[in-house]
């Protein structure tokens, strides 16, 4: 991956969007990465700082928490233009979930979270599959309940 080497912040969320998807853009003659305010492109994934907590308990684990960080991905010319930015995971009555905002800044619910498990390296892991209303932004190549890597989340 490309970007900045700074060391991963402790408290925060890690996610490598999808590892074939990254793996295509590697191939591409023409791929930009951006990892922006805040946001870092580590080995393991991009990792976005925790901005805001005071909507979570962590007792319950309901509520939102926010993190901050724009990634952008563009390739082909800039037909393929992706942004993951500002991503929050959100418990709710519908379920867990994450939502980013996208290259139209609007904010989109990109994946159904599961249940969480113990991570490797500290923190939990929760697998995270495509939403319906993300398909589009993956030029329809992958169907809804498609698996993306999992949401990392440390030091919250
Ligand atoms: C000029 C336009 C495009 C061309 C010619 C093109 C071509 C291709 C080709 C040939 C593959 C198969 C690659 C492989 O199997 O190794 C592919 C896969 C893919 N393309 Fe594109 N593509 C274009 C635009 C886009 C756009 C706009 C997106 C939006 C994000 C996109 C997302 C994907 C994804 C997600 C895959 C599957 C990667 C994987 O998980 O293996 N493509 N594309």
């Amino acid at each position: 991956m490309v970007g900045s080497t700074a060391p991963a912040p402790l408290r925060g969320m890690r996610w490598g969007i999808k590892a074939s998807f990254l793996a295509y853009l590697a191939h591409l003659p023409d791929t930009a990465m951006s990892a922006t305010d805040g946001a870092v492109d580590s080995p393991e994934g991009f990792v976005f700082p925790l901005e805001d907590a005071s909507d979570f308990d962590a007792r319950t684990g309901a509520g939102e928490l926010r993190f901050r960080g724009d990634v952008r991905l563009r390739g082909h010319g800039g037909m393929l233009s992706v942004r993951f930015a500002n991503p929050r995971v959100t418990v709710d009555d519908v379920g867990p979930w994450l939502s980013v905002e996208d290259a139209a800044g609007a904010r989109r619910r990109v994946a159904a979270l599961g249940t969480p498990r113990s991570a490797g390296g500290g923190g939990i892991e929760i697998p995270a599959a495509l939403t319906a209303e993300a398909v589009a932004c993956f030029n329809d190549v992958y169907p809804e309940g498609t698996g993306l890597d999992p949401v990392v989340i440390r030091g919250v």
